[in-house]
């Protein structure tokens, strides 16, 4: 597969991690319950898809990058914490209103936070 894919794809991954993370969050801020959540299957499934398309895709850009997986750069291992705290959040998010209203404005900023390691690159 080529560069432009796996960027394709990765960007595709975060369109439906903010799709699924916004729903789930907006849901709960409303005093939904998981449990009446109609459509908590498919906002799972869209987050486990969103999470694999970026992990793949990921590892897929380091390829291009000449980023061997034996000798990772800071800004990737922060870029795979911030993968492993998007993969936790959701959980968070349809527990409890004051954590949901918490994460409205941090899972952007995770979100920046990401795409600021791709662009820099800093460590
Ligand atoms: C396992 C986790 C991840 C790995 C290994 C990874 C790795 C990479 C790599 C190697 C690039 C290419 C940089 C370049 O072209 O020079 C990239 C780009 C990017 N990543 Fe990630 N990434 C991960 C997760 C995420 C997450 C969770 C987000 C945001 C929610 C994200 C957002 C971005 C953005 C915005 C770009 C720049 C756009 C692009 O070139 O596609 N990444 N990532």
């Amino acid at each position: 597969m080529s560069y432009e894919a796996y960027k394709l794809i990765h960007i595709f991954g975060m369109y439906l991690l903010f799709l699924s993370l916004g729903g789930v969050t907006l849901y709960t801020i409303n005093g939904g319950k998981k449990s009446e959540n109609k459509f908590k299957t498919v906002a799972a499934i869209t987050h486990g898809v969103a999470l694999i398309l970026l992990l793949v895709a990921g590892f897929g850009l380091m390829k291009f990058r000449g980023i061997s997986h034996s000798a990772m750069p800071v800004w990737v291992i922060l870029k795979i914490v911030i993968w492993l705290a998007f993969g936790g959040l959701l959980a968070l998010a349809s527990k409890k209103e004051k954590f949901a209203k918490i994460l409205w404005f941090v899972f952007p900023l995770l979100g920046l936070f990401a795409a600021y390691l791709a662009f820099y690159q800093p460590f």
